[in-house]
């Protein structure tokens, strides 16, 4: 009997299971369900060159034409899941119609979280997430002269990059007292704030944006210490919400996302989730940890992975490794592996140049390598941080350290993680 998997959600996971699970022999119907019009494409270029105009349009999809045609995939564009009705196997389309599964993936994604203050949905304030928002700020940066940026996230740094390099004027406002402090280490944070003040960005940290103001041909920000920064152009970058509300109407378990085990299964055995919606319990967190969601294009594809290797019953524990990159101005970030909870941490390169590694090490383990401008470093890490070959704090401060011979040589026994 021929199968269907319906995929909801056409961004990366949904896209990378369609592949994966192609790969591994499915030969039922795959369709793939997105609400958004355009071709499944990439994001990380919206908060770069698409707005500085580095980045030719026509490399945005996700996959070409090729890919569908040949892969059976059949791809739905502007189509809104309203319900899943799991007694019948079936979801409810926005119009009315339904589709019958064997196999459902979620991979919902995430939404920006919105700004909840008076004046929020003026006409200057833009967020950062699809296309249609890239486009739309995209239009106003060749006119605006002043931007404040919310949120001192990626979103933000990336944004901030981007319209300094435009020439605008732009203040970031966060209200933690430092950049990135989800996900960096204050030693990063401090780097990043460095870089962006030489490029002229100014910054207000432990601020609140209490109301927006329309003043006629520009905005005025206040914040919660009575400070007003007057702009013609305000970008939100202040995090993002998962789409749970599909999989917690039909009673799948969700809590901050959609729950699912180590090989991707909801709490319905034929119901697979992946990518920023869902929830889990990562195998590098320490024991009795709370599951978590992981916002990353790695975690996205790597998850998709392990939730097709589950619907063709082969099902195998995600065990990949987090890695993660941004760009900003000259900057080329890309961090390997989790901080939290470092001990100590030890640099090579030279911080001057802005050529460097930082090594996180908890106790006598690494378990994080940031590198700045150091691609061959952080492909080394990856290996390194992988494969569980031991390195310590005073090796990497030794001038002669060399990152390449260590990641090459012979490790303990793995740990199961793959790259
Ligand atoms: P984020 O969670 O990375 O950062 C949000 C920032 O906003 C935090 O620093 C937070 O303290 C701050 N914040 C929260 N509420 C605030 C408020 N009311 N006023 C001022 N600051 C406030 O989320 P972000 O930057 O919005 O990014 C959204 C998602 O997109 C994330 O998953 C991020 O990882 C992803 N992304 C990835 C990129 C990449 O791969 N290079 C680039 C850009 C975004």
């Amino acid at each position: 009997m021929n199968r269907t998997l319906v995929i909801v959600g056409a961004s990366y996971a949904g896209v990378q299971l369609a592949a994966s699970t192609r790969e591994l022999g499915f030969d039922g119907r795959i369709v793939l369900l997105g609400d958004e019009p355009d071709a499944p494409y990439q994001r990380p270029p919206l908060s770069k060159g698409f707005l500085t105009g580095g980045f030719a349009n026509e490399r945005l999809p996700l996959r070409s034409q090729a890919f569908f045609d040949e892969g059976k995939i059949e791809w739905m564009p502007s189509t809104r899941v309203v319900r899943i009705d799991r007694e019948h196997r079936e979801i409810e389309l926005h119009d009315g119609s339904r589709i019958a599964y064997h196999h459902l993936a979620l991979t919902t994604g995430a939404r920006v979280r919105k700004l909840d203050c008076p004046g929020a949905t003026l006409a200057a304030v833009h967020y950062l997430r699809d296309l249609r928002d890239a486009r739309r700020l995209a239009q106003t940066t060749h006119t605006a002269r002043r931007a404040v940026v919310i949120g001192g996230g990626y979103i933000g740094l990336e944004v901030a990059a981007s319209l300094r390099q435009q020439g605008l004027q732009v203040t970031v406002v966060e209200t933690e007292p430092r950049l990135l402090a989800r996900v960096a280490s204050p030693w990063l944070s401090g780097f990043m704030l460095r870089a962006h003040t030489e490029h002229g960005v100014a910054f207000e940290f432990g601020r609140k944006v209490v109301a927006l103001h329309d003043m006629d041909w520009s905005v005025s920000v206040e914040l919660d210490d009575g400070m007003r920064l007057v702009c013609d152009l305000v970008v939100v970058g202040i995090g993002v919400v998962p789409n749970t509300e599909l999989a917690a109407d039909s009673g799948l378990k969700v809590a901050g996302g959609v729950i699912v085990d180590a090989c991707a299964r909801t709490s319905d055995p034929s119901i697979v989730a992946a990518g920023d919606c869902a929830s889990f319990v990562p195998h590098w967190a320490p024991a009795g940890a709370r599951a978590c969601r992981i916002e990353s294009v790695q975690n996205a594809n790597d998850m998709a992975r392990t939730a097709a290797a589950t619907i063709v019953g082969r099902p195998q524990p995600y065990r990949a490794l987090p890695w993660f990159w941004s760009d900003q101005y000259d900057l080329k970030l890309q961090m390997a592996g989790v901080n939290a909870g470092f001990t100590d941490y030890a640099i090579c390169g030279s911080v001057e140049e802005r050529r460097f590694s930082l090594f996180y090490f908890r106790d006598d383990e690494l378990i994080a390598v940031d590198s700045v401008n150091r691609p061959q470093d952080h492909m080394f890490a990856r290996k390194l941080l992988a494969n569980g070959a031991r390195v310590s704090p005073q090796a990497v401060r030794d001038p002669a350290f060399d990152l390449k011979t260590v990641a090459s040589r012979d490790a303990p026994a793995p740990r199961g993680v793959a790259q």
